[in-house]
C-alpha cells in the first residue's frame, strides 16, 4: 500500500480493547470507518475476539512494559503506518481497603498500568504523530481523579493521568497533535459487575449519587471518545471530559440529605405504575 493510500485509511489503536470501555471504543471506531488495532494483555480473551471480530487487528501487549511497547510501535509502524488515534483504555481497578491494609505491590502495579502504561503509549505514539503533524491521543481517567474517594492508589494515579494529558497537550499541540481525557463515572463493565456480584459494591449505591440516578454504559463512554477524536473536536485539547451521569454534580448532596426525586415526579411515577397494573 502506498503512503498516500495509507493516509486515506485512518488507523486507531485501542489498548484494553478486549473488554469493557476499550471494547466499546473498538466497536465505535470500527463503525466510524477506522482500521482498528486492539491491544490487550488478556491473551485468552484476544483468542476469542480474533474469531468473533476478525476485522480488528488484535495484539497481545502489556502497556506497562517499555520493551513491549517499543516492539508494538515498530510492528504498527511497518504494518499500518503511524496511527491517527490512540485510545488508552487499558487499566486495572482497586479494592476499597483501609489505608493500613494497602499492599504496596498492588499500589505500584496500579500506577504501572494506569499511569505509566498510558504515558508510555502517549510518548511513543505522540512523538511519531507529532513528526507527521497530526493525530489524537485519548486517555481514560476517572471521576476519582476529580473528587476524593478511598482509593489511595487508583485515585491519585488517575489524577496523574489528567495532569499528564494537560502537559502533553501543551507539548504536542504546536505540532498539531491533540491530547484529551475522558473521566467515566461508574460504568457497568466486567470488573464492576464482578464486584457487584461478589457483594463488594452495591449497584444502588453507585447510581444514587449520580444526578441522573444511574450508571453509565460503555457505549456512552465510546460516544465521547468518538467525538473527541473527530474533527468536530478540532479545537479541543488538554481537557478531561466527565461522562458520569451527573455523579460530579450529585456526589456532594449527601451533606444535605442526598439527591431526592421531587414529590411531583414521585406522584406521577406512582400514577403511571398504577395505570400499568
Ligand atoms: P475492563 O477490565 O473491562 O477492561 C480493561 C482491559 O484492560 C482488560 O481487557 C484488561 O485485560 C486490559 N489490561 C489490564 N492491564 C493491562 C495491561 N497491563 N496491558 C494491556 N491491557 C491491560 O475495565 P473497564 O471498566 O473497561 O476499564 C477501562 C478503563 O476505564 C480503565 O482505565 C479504568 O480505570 C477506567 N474506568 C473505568 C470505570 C468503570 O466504572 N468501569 C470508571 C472510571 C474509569
Amino acid at each position: 500500500m502506498s503512503a498516500l493510500e495509507q493516509e486515506k485509511e485512518r488507523i486507531a489503536i485501542v489498548t484494553g480493547g478486549a473488554s469493557g470501555i476499550g471494547l466499546a471504543a473498538v466497536e465505535r471506531l470500527l463503525a466510524d470507518g477506522y482500521r482498528v488495532i486492539g491491544a490487550d494483555r488478556n491473551g485468552e480473551q484476544l483468542a476469542n475476539l480474533t474469531q468473533d471480530k476478525p476485522e480488528v487487528a488484535w495484539r497481545e501487549l502489556d502497556v506497562s512494559s517499555q520493551t513491549e511497547i517499543d516492539g508494538f510501535r515498530q510492528e504498527v509502524d511497518s504494518r499500518f503506518g503511524c496511527p491517527h488515534v490512540v485510545v488508552n483504555a487499558a487499566g486495572i481497578m482497586q479494592d476499597n481497603v483501609p489505608l493500613d491494609a494497602m499492599d504496596m505491590e498492588e499500589h505500584d502495579r496500579i500506577w504501572d498500568v494506569n499511569y505509566r502504561g498510558s504515558f508510555l503509549m502517549c510518548r511513543n505514539f505522540g512523538l511519531a504523530m507529532s513528526a507527521l503533524g497530526r493525530g489524537v491521543l485519548i486517555n481514560i481517567a476517572s471521576i476519582t481523579a476529580l473528587r476524593p474517594l478511598p482509593l489511595f492508589a487508583y485515585g491519585p494515579g488517575k489524577a496523574a493521568v489528567v495532569s499528564m494529558t494537560e502537559s502533553l497537550a501543551g507539548h504536542l499541540g504546536p505540532s498539531g497533535v491533540r491530547v484529551n481525557a475522558v473521566a467515566p463515572g461508574f460504568v457497568l463493565t466486567p470488573p464492576i459487575k464482578a464486584k457487584i456480584e461478589a457483594g463488594l459494591r452495591d449497584a444502588e449505591d453507585l447510581s444514587r449519587s449520580a444526578a441522573l440516578q444511574r450508571m453509565v454504559t460503555p457505549e456512552e463512554i465510546a460516544e465521547a471518545i468518538a467525538f473527541l477524536v473527530s474533527d468536530r473536536a478540532a479545537a479541543i485539547t488538554g481537557i478531561t471530559l466527565p461522562v458520569d451521569a451527573g455523579w460530579l454534580a450529585g456526589s456532594s448532596w449527601g451533606t444535605y440529605g442526598g439527591l431526592r426525586v421531587s414529590e411531583q415526579t414521585q406522584d406521577s411515577r406512582t400514577r403511571n405504575q398504577e395505570g400499568m397494573e
